[in-house]
């Protein structure tokens, strides 16, 4: 009987192939992914400055390290999620607070269509500037983990209106 636990999208050599890879992005010291994911997500959708703490006609915001900080956290959160993609237990519950994270911040589940596109035009420039042999592979985990997100986004709000719920109740 096959263990649910194991995820089937992923070979064993892929996924060696795709932590080798996402580490030489993670660790390039010259330029922050992470950082020029937000601003591409940014300059396409300036709908979402105020969502940072930016406003509208604010654009020194290219410069600014919060982004910076920011763009590293995701970075690593991404490490740390396709580092359990053979373990879908622990990868859904990472999946989960990354879900609970975004939801407190208004963020909906749509929205994260739009990071796709950033990913892919950023994921071409590093690729070729770090000679990555299969940028697939982390396009792959990459969408993966966003549609996990997007699959898991629903049941989470309901289990926080839930939670709410049953807080109150009890003080009464
Ligand atoms: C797969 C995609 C994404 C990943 C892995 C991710 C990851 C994270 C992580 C780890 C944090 C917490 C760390 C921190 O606050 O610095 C965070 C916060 C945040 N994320 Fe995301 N995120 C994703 C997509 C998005 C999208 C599409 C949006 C907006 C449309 C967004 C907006 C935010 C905002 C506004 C915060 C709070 C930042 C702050 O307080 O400075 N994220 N994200």
């Amino acid at each position: 009987m096959m263990n649910n636990n194991i995820c089937e999208e992923f070979g064993e050599e892929e996924l060696q192939s795709l932590r080798i890879q996402w580490d030489k992005i993670v660790h390039y010291q010259h330029e922050c992914f992470g950082l020029k994911l937000f601003l591409r997500l940014l300059d396409l959708h300036p709908e979402y400055l105020c969502l940072f703490g930016f406003t509208w006609d604010e654009f020194n915001y290219h410069e600014t390290i919060r982004l910076r900080a920011h763009g590293v956290n995701v970075m690593y959160m991404l490490n740390m999620l396709f580092d359990n993609l053979n373990d879908m237990d622990m990868f859904d519950e990472m999946i989960c607070k990354l879900i609970r994270l975004h939801l407190m911040r208004g963020i909906q589940k749509s929205w994260f269509d739009d990071i796709c596109e950033p990913f892919e035009t950023v994921l071409k420039d590093f690729s070729q500037k770090l000679n990555i042999e299969h940028p697939e592979f982390i396009r792959k985990a990459f969408m993966f983990v966003k549609n996990r997100i997007q699959q898991l986004y629903d049941e989470n709000l309901t289990e926080i209106l839930l939670d709410q719920n049953s807080d109150t109740s009890e003080t009464y």
